[in-house]
C-alpha cells in the first residue's frame, strides 16, 4: 500500500492540506468542468433522488450534485472534520446532511439510496473493493453509483511520484472492483484537466445495482484499517515518515501542474492551444498570482546565478 493510503495518515494529511484545499490545490486537479461531465453519468435527472457523496470534503463535487438535487435529499461522508467544516459552510450545501465516518463502513442501512458518489477519495482507501462493495449496498435496486478517481500516469517520473503517494489504480482495477461488487452496465469516461496532454489522467466509472442486498464481492471478514487504530510504538514508527514522504511526493503534483499551464499559455501565444475548449477551466486569483510569480523566481534565479 501507498504511504498516504491509510486513514490515519489521509486525516493528518486533510488536517493540513484543507487550509490550501479549496483555493489553491483542487482547481489545479479536479476542475469544474471535469466535474460537470462526471456527473453526467450518475444521472442525476430528478430532484428529489436520495444522494450520498462520499469522501465529500470541501464539498466541490456537492455543490456539483446540488445543482441537480434539492439539498436536503443530499448526504455527505466524509473522515476528515477538517475538510467537512468548509463543506458546511457553503452557502449552497446548507440543507444536505453531514456525516463524519469511513467510507469502507458506511453509517446507512442497506437499499437507501437512488445515488451514490465519490470523486477523488479512492486513492485514499486501504480496500477500495471494500469501499465500492459499501456503495453497491447502500444502493436501491436500479440505483447509480459514480466513482471518479485517478489513473497511474505512463511517464516515470509520474508514476515513482504517484505510487510513492497514494493509490492511482490502473483503467482494469477500477472495471474489475466494479464488476466484482455486483454493479451493471458499467460506462467509463476520462477527465483531465486542460494542462493534461495525455488522455488518461482521471476516470469516471458508473455502475448499475439491479439486485437488492449487500454485495456479493469476495471481502476479507476482518477490515484491514480502522481510523482511532490504537497509537503503538510500531504505528507511530510508521505514521511519521508516511505522512512526510506521502505528502512531499504529493506536494511535486503542484509544480507540475503549474508547468503544465506554462506550457500550454506558451504554446497559446504560437496558436497551438488545445482544442477542447469547453474543457478549459478558469484559474482561482491564488493559482494566477502562483502562475505569475514563477517565471519571476525563475528569471531572478538565473540573474542571481549570472551575477
Ligand atoms: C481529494 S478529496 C476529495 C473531496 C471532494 N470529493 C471533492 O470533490 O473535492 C478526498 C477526500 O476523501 C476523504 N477520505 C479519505 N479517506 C476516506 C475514508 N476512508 N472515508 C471517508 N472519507 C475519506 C478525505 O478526508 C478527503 O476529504
Amino acid at each position: 500500500m501507498r504511504t498516504v493510503q491509510h486513514k490515519k495518515e489521509a486525516y493528518w494529511f486533510y488536517r493540513f492540506l484543507s487550509i490550501f484545499y479549496d483555493n489553491f490545490v483542487n482547481p489545479f486537479f479536479w476542475t469544474g468542468p471535469m466535474r460537470e461531465r462526471s456527473l453526467e453519468l450518475a444521472q442525476l435527472d430528478r430532484p428529489d433522488l436520495r444522494v450520498v457523496d462520499v469522501g465529500s470534503g470541501t464539498g466541490f463535487t456537492t455543490q456539483g450534485i446540488v445543482r441537480q438535487i434539492a439539498p436536503e435529499n443530499v448526504a455527505c461522508i466524509d473522515q476528515s472534520p477538517h475538510q467537512m467544516a468548509r463543506a458546511k459552510a457553503k452557502n449552497d450545501l446548507q440543507g444536505c446532511a453531514f456525516h463524519l465516518g469511513d467510507a469502507e463502513d458506511l453509517p446507512f442501512p442497506t437499499d437507501h439510496f437512488d445515488r451514490y458518489v465519490s470523486a477523488g477519495s479512492i486513492e485514499y482507501w486501504p480496500e477500495p473493493q471494500r469501499g465500492i462493495a459499501e456503495a453497491y449496498r447502500v444502493l436501491k435496486p436500479g440505483g447509480v453509483a459514480l466513482m471518479i478517481g485517478p489513473l497511474r500516469p505512463q511517464n516515470r517520473l509520474g508514476r515513482f511520484l504517484a505510487d510513492t503517494w497514494m493509490l492511482f489504480p490502473e483503467e482494469d482495477e477500477y472495471q474489475r472492483w466494479f464488476r466484482e461488487a455486483g454493479f451493471s452496465e458499467i460506462q467509463k469516461r476520462y477527465v483531465k484537466p486542460s494542462w493534461v496532454l495525455r488522455e488518461k489522467y482521471g476516470i469516471a466509472i458508473a455502475g448499475k445495482k439491479t439486485q437488492p442486498g449487500p454485495s456479493p464481492a469476495p471481502l476479507p471478514a476482518v477490515k484491514k484499517e480502522r481510523r482511532e487504530e490504537p497509537a503503538t510504538f510500531t504505528r507511530i514508527l510508521l505514521f511519521i515518515p508516511r505522512l512526510l514522504i506521502g505528502s512531499l511526493a504529493g506536494f511535486f503534483f503542484i509544480p507540475m501542474a503549474i508547468y503544465g499551464y506554462l506550457r500550454r499559455f506558451i504554446r497559446g501565444l504560437f496558436g497551438r492551444a488545445p482544442a477542447e475548449a469547453e474543457s478549459v477551466e478558469t484559474l482561482t486569483l491564488q493559482q494566477k498570482i502562483s502562475l505569475a510569480l514563477i517565471p519571476i523566481l525563475l528569471l531572478a534565479l538565473l540573474a542571481w546565478w549570472i551575477i
